[in-house]
């Protein structure tokens, strides 16, 4: 029996936090990880409201870390004791979206976790994990291709924001825009995988990059992480006005999920930029443009699911930049919880009085 917080019902403020939760055993292409710490990302309270779907009821969390401890039959490459990220979209190697190189679209294990339960509850009924994965729990059994093995001199909350922000964010700047040194970036939404984003667009050699948000507690935050400006929505045009000359930016990164940013990103983008979502949005929640603006601005609107990662491919290379003082995972953390204070730090995220926090399992 281990703990874990489970969401009921869509729209339950308070989640169940549990100590007699266990998985089913793993299969044998599967392993059962201990996870010894996991991030609070806004997607988790975008499932608890209902933005994003889930089979109910559901162990929430996605973005996490920890131990393997035990590996099916056919498993190779990993072995109790491996120190491991969780992928959220793990590659199943075959289905098209795989073949084409395109992983972090790959639904095969994902549409799988919505008619098999990973978890049982101590009356023995059963219970999902978000996104197939359900890392605010204690155990939780994946796929073999839904761990990354990583070195085990990295801090597990560090290795947890390995598993969505950091990818998410940078893999946004680095796979899916490309943004080419000197280039003029904007990011609407300086939470953590706007903050991300920034880092990203740093790393990357972006010249000027305008953080946009109008809570303005994240607008020192954002320039420790490499913002050069920071803007409130009601501050965008004057700020685009001063640093593009009006004309507006080369790339333009939206990190909220809603469809008015979106707006706010196409209106900061220059004619010929490009646009790129990043924000997980409602299914209902439509965003629309001329036919005639969308020729003749001649901007592009890109999505970026996981950052266009390969996680496999890009978890090293975002260790060895933090290996290389190039990117700053610490400084995304505002606190290290424990697992009682989950409802505490959904409300928190809520309220936007925090970055990341990241529960650590003692
Ligand atoms: N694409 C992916 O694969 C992927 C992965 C992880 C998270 N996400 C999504 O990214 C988004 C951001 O996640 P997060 O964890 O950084 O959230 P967060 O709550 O930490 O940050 C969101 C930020 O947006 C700001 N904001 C709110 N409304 C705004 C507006 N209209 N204009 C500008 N800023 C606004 C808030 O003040 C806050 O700072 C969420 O939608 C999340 O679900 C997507
Ligand atoms: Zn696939
Ligand atoms: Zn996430």
């Amino acid at each position: 029996m281990a703990r874990a917080a489970v969401l009921h019902a869509v729209g339950d403020k308070e989640l169940d936090l549990r100590d007699d939760v266990s998985t089913i055993d793993p299969g044998p292409d599967q392993v059962k990880v201990r996870i010894k710490a996991t991030g609070v990302c806004h997607s988790d309270l975008s499932t608890m409201t209902g933005v994003l779907p889930s089979a109910l009821p559901t162990v929430i969390g996605h973005e996490g870390a920890g131990v393997v401890a035990e590996v099916g039959d056919r498993v190779t490459g990993v072995q109790p004791g491996d120190h491991v990220v969780v992928n959220w979209t793990p590659d199943c190697g075959e289905c098209a979206e795989c073949l084409r190189g395109e992983p972090y679209l790959c639904m095969t294990y994902l549409a799988q976790s919505f008619s098999e339960p990973g978890f049982k509850l101590g009356d023995g009924s059963p219970a999902f994990g978000m996104a197939g994965t359900g890392t605010w729990a204690e155990e939780i059994v994946l796929p073999r291709r839904g761990v990354v093995k990583i070195a085990e001199d990295i801090p597990f909350e560090y290795a947890a924001l390995l598993g969505c922000g950091i990818p998410t964010g940078v893999g946004a700047v680095i796979n899916t825009a490309k943004v080419a040194p000197g280039s003029k970036v904007a990011v609407v939404g300086a939470g953590g995988v706007g903050l991300s984003v920034i880092q990203g667009a740093r790393i990357a050699g972006a010249s000027t990059i305008l953080a946009i948000d109008p809570n303005e507690a994240k607008h020192s935050i954002a320039k420790q992480f490499g913002a050069t400006h920071t803007a409130t929505l009601d501050g965008l045009e004057e700020a685009k006005g001063l640093l593009t000359g009006g004309a507006g930016f080369d790339y333009t990164f939206e990190v909220v999920g809603k469809s008015a940013a979106i707006t706010t990103a196409w209106n900061a983008t220059r004619r010929g930029g490009d646009v790129i979502v990043v924000g997980a949005g409602a299914f209902d929640d439509n965003w629309s443009q001329t036919a005639f603006a969308l020729l003749f601005d001649g901007k592009s609107l890109k999505a970026s699911l996981y950052g266009g990662c390969d996680l496999k491919r890009d978890i090293p290379l975002f260790v060895d930049l933090w290996r290389a003082g190039k990117l700053d995972i610490d400084g995304l953390i505002s606190r290290r919880i424990g697992f009682e204070d989950l409802n505490d730090a959904v409300r928190a995220l809520t309220n936007g009085e925090v970055i990341r926090q990241v529960v650590v399992f003692d």
